[in-house]
C-alpha cells in the first residue's frame, strides 16, 4: 500500500467527527437517558425531535433519488419516518402530531438538512451519513437500553425506528455505504466542505441534546 495514498474519504469523515461523537454521546440528556434516570416523557420529546429530522432527511428522497451525488445513498430499507410515526402513536395515541412542534434547535437543524437537499446534494450527503450509520451503529445501543427502561416490547412500538427490518445484516450494510462515500464523485476541495459539514450535523445533534437537557434538567 502507498503510505502517501490520502486515506478513504469514509476514514477520514469518521475521524474528523471523532470528538464531536463523543461530545453527543456524553451530553448531560443522552447520558440520563441512557443512563436510565429519566422517565419515558423525555425519550418521547426525543423522538418527537427525530420525527422532524427524518421528515426533512425523507422528504427530500424523490427528489434527490437521481442525483448523481446524493441519490446511491437514498435506500428505501433506510426509511424511518414511518417507524417514528409508530414509535410517536405508541408513545404519545393516535393523536401524537396534533399541534407537534420541534424545539428551536431541531428546526434549525431541520432546516439546514432542507437547505442542503434543495442546494447542495454533497452537503445532503453529510447529514444522512450522520444520521443513518449512527442509528446503524449506536442506535442499536440505545434501543436496548430504551427497551429495559422503559418496558418496550424487545424491537417493538416504541423503538421500532431502531429496528432495520430490511437490512439483514448491518455490518455489511456500512461496509456497502462506507464504499459509496469512498467512491463520492466529488474533488478534495469539496470532500474538505463535506467533512465541514459533518461536523455541522453533529454540532446540530449536540445542540439539540442541550434544549432536551434544559427540559429535562436532572444532571443539573
Ligand atoms: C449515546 C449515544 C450514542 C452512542 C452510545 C453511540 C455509539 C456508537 C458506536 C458504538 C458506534 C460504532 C463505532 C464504530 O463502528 O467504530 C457509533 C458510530 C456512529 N455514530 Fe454514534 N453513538 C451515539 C450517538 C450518536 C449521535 C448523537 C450521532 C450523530 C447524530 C452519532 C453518529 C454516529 C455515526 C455517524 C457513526 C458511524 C461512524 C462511522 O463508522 O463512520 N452517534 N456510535
Amino acid at each position: 500500500m502507498d503510505a502517501s495514498a490520502p486515506a478513504p474519504f469514509s476514514t477520514l469523515i469518521r475521524t474528523a467527527s471523532h470528538e464531536q461523537h463523543a461530545e453527543a454521546e456524553n451530553s448531560s440528556f443522552m447520558s440520563d437517558m441512557l443512563g436510565g434516570r429519566l422517565g419515558v416523557a423525555a425519550y418521547r420529546r426525543y423522538t418527537e425531535q427525530l420525527w422532524f429530522v427524518y421528515r426533512a432527511l425523507e422528504s427530500a428522497s424523490g427528489a434527490l433519488a437521481a442525483d448523481p451525488v446524493a441519490g446511491p445513498f437514498i435506500r428505501p430499507e433506510l426509511a424511518r419516518t414511518p417507524q417514528l410515526a409508530r414509535d410517536l402513536a405508541h408513545l404519545g395515541g393516535p393523536r401524537w402530531d396534533a399541534g407537534l412542534e420541534p424545539l428551536p434547535a431541531t428546526a434549525t437543524y431541520a432546516a439546514r438538512i432542507a437547505e442542503c437537499a434543495r442546494t447542495w446534494p454533497a452537503g445532503y450527503v453529510a447529514h444522512h451519513y450522520t444520521r443513518y450509520l449512527g442509528d446503524l451503529s449506536g442506535g442499536q445501543i440505545i434501543r436496548g437500553t430504551a427497551e429495559r427502561t422503559w418496558g418496550f416490547a424487545r424491537k417493538g412500538d416504541g423503538v421500532r425506528f431502531y429496528v432495520f427490518e430490511r437490512i439483514g445484516n448491518p455490518a455489511a450494510f456500512k461496509r456497502e455505504y462506507r464504499a459509496l462515500l469512498d467512491a463520492l464523485p466529488v474533488d478534495e476541495l469539496e470532500k474538505q466542505r463535506v467533512v465541514e459539514e459533518c461536523r455541522r450535523a453533529f454540532a446540530l445533534n449536540t445542540a439539540v441534546f442541550h434544549e432536551l437537557g434544559r427540559q429535562f434538567p436532572l444532571s443539573a
